[in-house]
């Protein structure tokens, strides 16, 4: 007999062929490895510097070669299945910490410092993963190598180029669910949680809907009224009263008048992990009290004293909230939900869909 909801304490969370609700089925679904994922900052790898990233449970061995260059292959030794992140970086090749095994970026046993006992150099190799760095983060393609070129990483012309806007990089690593995030960032209706900094007052949904792997939304409200974040935007040159979010499978945006935008892509690290990468950039902010326009060149300073003050605490209050959704879901996940907003299940029913389309791949 099935415990009642509210007492299921000791039970795990369904796995995603076994959940039955749609609720439960987002909860478990992963993130399409098919696409291109930020996993670090391109400044935190340094020459000769090795990091352990991880896509959904699949270690992976980062590493910078003394070219500069980033390679990425999966983080186990074809002898005996160590880590490869506790070995070293010689020239452009990972070395094994234990027997020395040392391997290029592709993946293949290029050397072994010990006798071969006779037989010529073996020919072991680990998978390699697609490494990029775009906008200073670093990028992964974890799926299907032969999908590499097709996929793109995220479009920006924002950040690129001379007159490009200013933006400094925030990430965290929230222990929830991927799909907790994607509702959060674009449910406007928990502004009860952001009540001390005000982001987004009274919201409204003008617009909600799903055209391909895009959740298009829009709310009427007042962006950045709070006490702090209101002295810096410059109302008279946007319009701060509209927003467009969007879920773009397997990302998130958003855009105020085309001003004031952000974009976040979330790292799956397991069920209940997750780093997020969040680029906030800025054409429009003025100077407090004295209504000037920020020149551009100004920005990037601005940003950097801004953002941790202005909005790395509210993102931590995200942080929090998703945070305290894992532990209750964990608990609570027989128990029905009271969502009320229509644009949360269309998150939601992306996420499945592109999880099943995923899986059915994978089978194939
Ligand atoms: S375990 Fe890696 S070289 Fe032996
Ligand atoms: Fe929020």
């Amino acid at each position: 007999m099935s415990a009642p909801a509210g007492f299921e304490g000791r039970l795990r969370p369904p796995a995603f062929e076994e959940a039955k609700s749609r609720h439960q089925k987002a909860r478990a679904a992963g993130l399409d490895p098919d696409y291109w994922y930020p996993v670090a900052h391109d400044a935190d790898v340094p020459a000769k510097g090795i990091v352990e990233v991880r896509f959904w449970n699949r270690s992976i061995a980062l590493f910078r070669g003394d070219d500069g260059v980033l390679r990425a292959i999966e983080n186990r030794c074809a002898h005996r299945q160590l880590k490869l992140t506790l070995g070293e970086v010689d020239g452009c090749e990972l070395v094994c910490s234990y027997h020395g095994w040392a391997y290029s970026g592709d993946g293949r046993v290029v050397r072994i410092p010990h006798d071969l006992f006779g037989r010529p150099m073996p020919s072991f190799r680990i998978p390699s993963v697609p490494v990029r760095v775009r906008y200073g983060l670093v990028w992964i393609f974890p799926g299907d190598i032969r999908l590499e070129a097709v996929r793109a990483i995220p479009e920006i012309p924002e950040l690129e180029g001379d007159d490009r806007w200013a933006c400094v990089p925030l990430d965290f690593t929230w222990k929830a669910h991927h799909s907790m995030i994607i509702d959060n960032v674009s449910d406007f209706t928990h502004a009860w949680l952001h009540r001390k900094y005000r982001p987004f007052d009274n919201a409204k949904l003008l617009r909600c809907d799903t055209e391909g792997d895009r959740v298009h939304v829009r709310y009427d409200t007042r962006i950045g009224g709070g006490r702090i974040s209101g002295l810096f935007v410059d109302r008279k040159r946007v319009s701060t009263n509209t927003i467009d979010l969007c879920y773009e499978y397997p990302y998130q945006w958003s855009d105020t008048d085309g001003k004031i935008k952000h974009w976040c892509f979330v790292l799956p690290i397991d069920e209940r992990t997750t780093r997020v990468f969040f680029l906030f950039y800025f054409d429009a902010l003025q100077i407090p009290f004295l209504g000037w326009k920020v020149p551009q060149w100004m920005m990037g300073p601005l940003l950097k004293v801004s953002n941790p003050l202005l909005i790395a605490p509210l993102l931590r209050q995200d942080g929090f909230a998703v945070e305290a959704e894992q532990e209750a879901y964990d608990t609570h996940f027989r128990a029905s939900i009271g969502e009320l907003n229509p644009a949360v299940g269309m998150f939601q029913d992306l996420t499945i869909r592109k999880w099943q389309e995923h899986l059915g791949r994978a089978r194939a």
